[in-house]
């Protein structure tokens, strides 16, 4: 979905911020916005990529052009990039984490290895654009309907062996357990969390994730963490 926010999009939105989202008139039900990634600009359109999951997503499906919807941010910190210049950025999403990890991608100018899962082929999307801003686009389906069976993180499992992990910075986005195990295959870098969030301005605490410095707020500490830095349960 593409608004127009020109005092946003140009040129604040970075890449793993996100912005809290709601539609006009829709105060009491859902209650609360909604987060989603900055995905991408183009011009002064500023653009995210949802699946329908439920209430809010449902309604944002059934917007049409000139309908005007409510945006906080952009929001939260940002994956730190400077580790990429002496290292190749291993990039690994699941899901709708591609958004996050999009504009990151497309910074790196064609330096990024890119493993990129889902459950089949339907929940792989933008393959042309990713191959085309990647230096190697690696897709890992959970039923081998496309690509790689099995998941991202599998996959690239597969392409380290044999190679030095610190040759490498990691950038990973999808859900917890993908973020786990991405963590674990032991090349430093940055994850973003995708943890449920209320205001996502740091006062509600509705986002609080275990780290090794205590709780941390995902909206507002994150939503991007040093691997290592959370604790999976
Ligand atoms: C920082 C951040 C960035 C995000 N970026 C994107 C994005 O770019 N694109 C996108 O499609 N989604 C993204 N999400 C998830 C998105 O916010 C939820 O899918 C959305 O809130 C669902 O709203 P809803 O009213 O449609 O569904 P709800 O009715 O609120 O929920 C429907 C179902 O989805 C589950 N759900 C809700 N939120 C989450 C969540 N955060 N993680 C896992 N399950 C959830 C609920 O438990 C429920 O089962 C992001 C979440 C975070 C925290
Ligand atoms: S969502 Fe309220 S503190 Fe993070």
């Amino acid at each position: 979905m593409g608004f127009s926010a020109p005092d946003i999009a140009l040129p604040k939105a970075e890449p793993g911020q996100f912005f809290m989202f709601g539609v006009k008139n829709c105060e009491k039900d859902p209650l609360l916005k909604r987060p989603f990634c900055y995905f991408r600009r183009r011009g002064n359109t500023l653009e995210i990529l949802y699946r329908v999951v439920g209430k809010m997503t449902s309604i944002m499906k059934g917007l049409r052009p000139g309908d005007e919807v409510e945006v906080l941010g952009p929001l939260g910190n940002v994956y730190p990039m400077a580790q990429a210049v002496c290292k190749t950025p291993l990039v690994i999403a699941g899901g709708v984490g591609i958004a996050s990890v999009y504009p990151l991608i497309e910074r790196f100018k064609g330096s990024a290895i890119l493993f990129y899962g889902g459950r089949s082929k339907k929940e792989i999307l933008l393959r042309k654009e990713l191959r085309a801003i990647s230096k190697k686009l690696v897709v890992a389906t959970d039923d081998g309907s496309m690509g790689f069976k099995g998941t991202a993180v599998d996959a690239a499992r597969d392409f380290l062996n044999g190679r030095n992990p610190d040759d490498f910075v990691l950038y990973s986005c999808g859900p917890n357990g993908m973020l786990k195990a991405a963590s674990a295959l032991g090349i430093q870098g940055y994850i973003a969390s995708e943890e449920k969030m209320a205001c996502g301005i740091g006062v509600c605490l509705g986002c609080a994730v275990k780290t090794k410095e205590g709780y941390k707020r995902a909206c507002k500490d994150g939503p991007v963490f040093k691997t290592g830095e959370i604790i999976f349960d």
